[in-house]
C-alpha cells in the first residue's frame, strides 16, 4: 500500500497508523513510504504495534523509503536514511530509492524557491547518489536500492558506471491501464529492473498536482466490464492487470473497505484476451507529469520513455 496523501498535502493526524494497521490486517506486508511524506512515525508506530500483539514479525514487512530531492549530495545520503530510521524507529529499511532524479538546494525547505517564487535547483550527479546508496546498503541501513521516476537514460548511466557495486531493484514509476508502460517494462525486464506502479488506480484526481485530461480510469468501460464478469471492480481488475504483467503495485487508499478491496485480487485471472483488451486502453498520457520541474536539467518525462 501506499501512504502519502499528494505531493503536497500531510495526511491527517492518525489517519495513516490506522490505515497501516488496517491494510497490515487485510495481508498487506509492502509498504510504501517517505520522509516527505511526513507520516513515516505513523508508519512505524502501526508497525510496531503489529508486531507487539504478535500480527507480524519485522522481516514480514517490506518497507520501501525515499531519498527527496533536497538530499542527493553523497554526504547527505546516509545522514538522511538514519533519519528516517529514526523517526520509523527501525533498524533497517527493505528498499530505498532516490524519490526523483532531480536535486534542489540542499537545506530545510524541501521545496526550495527563489523571492520570485521558482524552484531551486542543485547541481544533480545520479552516479555520485548512487554510490551513497550502495553504500548505506553495504552498511546494512537498506536490505536492497533502487530508483524512482528514472528514465532509460537515467537507468543506464547508472548501470553503466564504472565500478558499479549494485545496480538498482527496482524503478517506481507511473503505471497502470492508460499508461502501460510498454517499452520501459520490457527494458527493465532485460535488465532485471522490477517496475513498481505508482498511481495504480489513477490517482485521486487531485487538480493541484493530477492532469485530469485524462480521463478517470475507474470510469473506464472495458475496465469495469470485465469486472462485472469476475464480480470485482474497476479497481480489482486494473491492479490484476498489473500484477499479472509482473509490475508491483501500490495502491493507496485511507479508506478501511477499499483497503481490503484492493487486496482481494489473487483469486481469479485474467484471460490473455482481456489482458491484451486492457493493455490496448494505454493512451501514454501520464496524470502525474510534474510539469512545475520540467526546467530542470534532469527532468525525466522528456524523453520517449
Ligand atoms: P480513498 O482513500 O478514499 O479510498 P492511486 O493509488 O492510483 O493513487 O489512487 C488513489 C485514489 O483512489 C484515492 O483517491 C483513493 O481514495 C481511491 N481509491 C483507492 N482504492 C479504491 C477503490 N478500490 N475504488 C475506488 N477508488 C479507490
Amino acid at each position: 500500500m501506499c501512504v502519502y496523501d499528494s505531493t503536497y498535502h500531510k495526511t491527517p493526524k492518525g489517519s495513516c497508523l490506522e490505515a497501516v494497521k488496517i491494510a497490515i490486517d487485510a495481508g498487506y506486508r509492502h509498504i510504501d513510504g517517505a520522509f516527505v511524506y511526513f507520516n513515516e512515525h505513523e508508519v512505524g508506530q502501526a508497525i510496531r504495534e503489529k508486531i507487539a500483539e504478535g500480527k507480524i514479525k519485522r522481516e514480514d514487512i517490506f518497507y520501501c523509503g525515499k531519498l527527496w530531492n533536497t538530499c542527493h549530495p553523497p554526504e547527505l545520503v546516509r545522514p538522511t536514511l538514519e533519519k528516517t530510521l529514526k523517526i520509523l524507529q527501525l533498524d533497517y529499511v527493505d528498499l530505498y530509492i532516490i524519490e526523483l532524479p532531480m536535486a534542489f538546494k540542499p537545506g530545510d525547505a524541501l521545496y526550495p524557491k527563489d523571492e520570485n517564487g521558482k524552484f531551486i535547483y542543485h547541481e544533480t550527479d545520479l552516479c555520485a547518489t548512487w554510490e551513497a546508496l550502495e553504500a548505506c546498503k553495504d552498511a546494512g541501513l537498506a536490505k536492497s536500492i533502487g530508483v524512482s521516476n528514472f528514465n532509460r537514460r537515467q537507468l543506464e548511466m547508472i548501470m553503466n558506471k564504472p565500478g558499479l557495486k549494485h545496480k538498482p531493484v527496482s524503478n517506481q514509476v507511473e503505471c497502470h491501464p492508460y499508461f502501460t508502460q510498454p517499452k520501459l517494462l520490457e527494458f527493465c525486464r532485460q535488465h532485471d529492473i522490477v517496475i513498481v506502479g505508482y498511481s495504480p488506480l489513477g490517482t485521486s484526481r487531485d487538480e493541484s498536482w493530477v492532469n485530469v485530461s485524462s480521463p478517470p480510469l475507474l470510469k473506464d468501460p472495458v475496465l469495469n466490464a470485465i469486472g462485472k464478469k469476475y464480480n470485482k471492480t474497476a479497481a480489482q481488475i486494473a491492479l490484476r492487470f498489473n500484477v499479472q504483467r509482473g509490475v508491483v503495485v501500490i495502491p493507496k487508499s485511507f479508506n478501511p473497505q477499499r483497503i481490503r478491496e484492493n487486496f482481494q485480487i489473487f483469486d481469479f485471472s485474467l484471460t490473455e484476451k482481456e489482458m491484451k483488451e486492457i493493455e490496448a486502453l494505454n493512451k501514454n498520457v501520464r496524470y502525474v507529469e510534474l510539469l512545475m520541474w520540467r526546467d530542470h536539467p534532469e527532468y525525466p518525462f522528456n524523453d520517449e520513455y
